[in-house]
């Protein structure tokens, strides 16, 4: 004869079977009734040592049968109202309605201005090339013809690598030359982007990074009108068609002869006088022919090849060109001061 508690079972699992679920309160209303802490099934349990033993492994089972028959009408009802609601949500989609406002990114105007400079020199055929910001001693020096006394070594100058004497954060991107040249054979036609660093006390004027982008020609027959013919439409390029140039006489250890570049920038207002200190000139590059000693140490004969070199900082220029009064504001990284920059480079 079967045990009547088997009776008690069979009527739980007929009613949950036939459960009727059809709203959400009805399914917690269920679940809380024969799934949650305090259900009916589990009374039953206790029945369990009034069970004779040999009914023991049957009462398990149908047990069992009752917390599964329960998880399974649960789970396929919240089935069907998350399909009702997620179907519901996509009905009350507004596809007419304006996309969010987003926040757009902004380029840095370094890297606007330097991606401009880019662009021009690439026009005429000079391909870009990045190196190493940690340079050895002879890159950045020795091959660029800077004698071991030269004031540019000194320690006030250039930030060597803790407990090194040779490895130091570039103080230029002629170190990029010196590579170029002695991988590659004439002609080379390259400019060098890059960051830079020098020791100088921070203020509204300098700082100690900020970046470059130098240009190298070598070839044979390249002269001094060729570089100011270089020049000029770079100028052109960069502050419009009619701008003026002049090139002042000038040393650096790896050009000569050598020297800086000017373009008139016009006196119509007080800033004016205050940038170009009264001149209406202003400074924007230096630049020379390549020094036979420098193309010897690089591997390239000074009999067969010359060479044009100039290079020019970043940061004075986007400072005019967005009318920025002090450089520590390029390094800071604030929102709300990068903003105002497009993105058009
Ligand atoms: N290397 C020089 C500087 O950092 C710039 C320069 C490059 C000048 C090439 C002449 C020729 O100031």
């Amino acid at each position: 004869m079967s045990n009547p508690i088997f009776d008690r079972t069979d009527q739980l699992l007929a009613e949950i079977k036939s459960a009727s679920i059809s709203t959400l309160e009805e399914l917690e209303a269920f679940r809380i009734k024969y799934l949650g802490s305090k259900n009916v099934i589990k009374p039953l349990f206790a029945e369990m040592r009034n069970v004779p033993n040999e009914d023991k492994k049957e009462f398990g089972q149908r047990m069992n049968a009752l917390k599964v028959a329960a998880e399974e009408m649960f789970n396929s009802h919240k089935q069907s109202f998350d399909q009702a609601a997620s179907k519901a949500s996509f009905d009350q989609l507004d596809l007419t309605a304006p996309p969010a406002s987003r926040n757009k990114g902004s380029r840095h105007p370094v890297s606007l201005v330097m991606n401009r400079i880019i662009h021009i020199f690439e026009k005429i055929g000079f391909a870009v090339e990045e190196e190493r910001e940690i340079e050895d001693d002879w890159h950045n020096f020795t091959a660029m013809n800077t004698p071991e006394d030269h004031p540019a070594r000194d320690m006030q100058d250039t930030f060597y690598l803790k407990n090194s004497v040779t490895n130091l954060l570039r103080t230029h991107t002629s170190s990029v030359q010196a590579r170029v040249m002695t991988k590659t054979k004439p002609p080379i036609r390259i400019i060098a982007p890059g960051r830079v660093y020098r020791n100088e006390t921070i203020s509204a004027r300098s700082h100690c990074q900020f970046h470059q982008v130098e240009g190298l020609y070598v070839d044979k027959n390249v002269s001094f009108a060729d570089m100011k013919q270089t020049l000029l439409y770079f100028a052109r390029e960069m502050y419009g068609a009619d701008t003026r140039i002049r090139l002042r006489p000038s040393y650096f250890p790896f050009t000569e002869p050598s020297a800086e570049m000017d373009v008139y920038w016009g006196l119509e207002s007080e800033a004016d006088y205050r940038i170009t200190k009264g001149t209406g000139w202003l400074e924007i590059l230096g630049c020379g022919m390549v020094d036979p000693n420098v193309l010897k140490n690089c591997g390239i004969d000074p009999e067969e090849y010359t060479g044009f070199a100039f290079g020019m900082g970043i940061e004075r220029q986007a400072m005019l060109q967005y009318k920025i009064e002090d450089i520590r504001l390029l390094f800071e990284n604030d929102v709300r001061f990068l903003r105002q920059f497009n993105s058009a480079y």
